[in-house]
């Protein structure tokens, strides 16, 4: 019995197990009910009593091996099955999704490389300002209404700390930093988000982002600042397009002007976007205001400059249609997906 156990399991590692059909007659042959270890086993019994150790542990050996190989074939054709299931030559290919830049952001690096083309730097600030550089350097004393807790959102600061804390209602507070550690000329443009304590609407949001200029130097006036805004709207809507300066009013500049465009849809005949007026609101713009150099020490007799600050969403919203401001921050991807 010995020798044929030898014998079986030559058998056994020779035979070739490569189809469904071979590893069935592979089962039959060897671990079925009447196969051939089934009757070693009924042999065994009959077999004398001293051998049967040594040939009942032969047996049990061949008979894991027996069933080891059935596992490892059955195992390696179902994977070869699958691997050529999963291989449809015919299927077009899955496109991979890669991430870009948000809407907003684009648009607000758009801006400012306009603006770096010719020499301005990009300065940034804290989104949590205290009450001076948001309000009082930008000569905007305490009873201005631009302080109403209506508009402003203030944080609740540690008791021993006296300053008050807001989250910054526009960009213009990076003018004050900047002027305060630099000396003129001085030259930025300052992009970046603000906030403000207003009902939520289609067109007004908690959150906004805008875009901050200034520049200080001996000489500077209003014709540069309007040379500038030209170049600018020139650049980014095309040459055709024209601006004009409606007086207006800001603490921080004086004379202070709304800047508007030609509307860049009707080319200024009149439309739904500019509600036929040919024309467009872009923000707001001025001289800065001696006081405000007063309060970061410069002398308004020797040095002059001009400031402006664009809000970006409403930019957005006419270039691209968009007509619910908080579709911009909802982060649904089929919106986001179309820029
Ligand atoms: N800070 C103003 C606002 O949020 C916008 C603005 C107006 C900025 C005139 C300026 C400026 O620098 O000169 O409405």
């Amino acid at each position: 019995m010995l020798s044929k156990l030898n014998e079986l399991e030559k058998e056994i590692t020779s035979f070739g197990v490569n189809s469904n059909e071979t590893l069935e007659e592979y089962r039959l042959k060897y671990l079925s009910r009447k196969g051939l270890l089934a009757q070693l086993f009924e042999e065994l019994k009959t077999t004398d009593k001293e051998q049967k150790p040594v040939l009942g542990k032969k047996l049990n050996e061949v008979k894991r091996l027996a069933e080891s190989k059935y596992d490892e074939g059955k195992a390696s054709l179902e994977s070869s099955a699958k691997k050529s299931e999963d291989i449809d030559l015919s299927m077009p290919g899955r496109t991979s999704s890669v991430g870009r830049e948000h809407i907003i952001i684009r648009t607000l690096n758009d801006f400012c490389r306009i603006f770096q083309n010719i020499g301005f730097k990009v300065a940034t600030g804290p989104e949590v300002e205290d009450e001076f550089h948001n309000f009082d350097a930008l000569n905007t004393p305490e009873y201005h209404p631009a302080r109403d807790m209506q508009d402003t959102f203030y944080i609740q600061n540690n008791a021993d700390d006296t300053k008050k804390y807001v989250l910054r209602t526009h960009t213009s507070p990076v003018q004050i930093r900047t002027m305060l550690s630099n000396k003129p000329p001085i030259r930025i443009i300052s992009p970046g988000k603000v906030f403000r304590n207003e009902t939520v609407t289609p067109k007004n949001y908690f959150m906004f982002h805008q875009v901050e200029g200034l520049y200080v130097d001996k000489n500077v006036s209003m014709k540069d600042l309007k040379a500038v805004l030209n170049y600018f709207v020139k650049m980014y809507y095309g040459k055709d397009t024209k601006t004009r300066f409606i007086p207006s009013y800001f603490p921080f500049t004086e004379p202070s002007g709304q800047l508007d465009m030609s509307c860049f849809i009707c080319k200024g005949k009149g439309c739904k976007t500019c509600k036929n007026t040919g024309w467009l609101e872009m923000g707001g713009c001025g001289m800065v205001d001696p006081n405000v150099f007063k309060a970061v020490g410069y002398d308004p007799e020797v040095y002059s400059g001009y400031a402006f600050g664009m809000g970006i969403e409403r930019f957005a919203m006419m270039k691209y249609g968009v007509t619910d401001i908080r579709l911009f921050y909802q982060n649904d991807i089929r919106f986001l997906d179309q820029f």
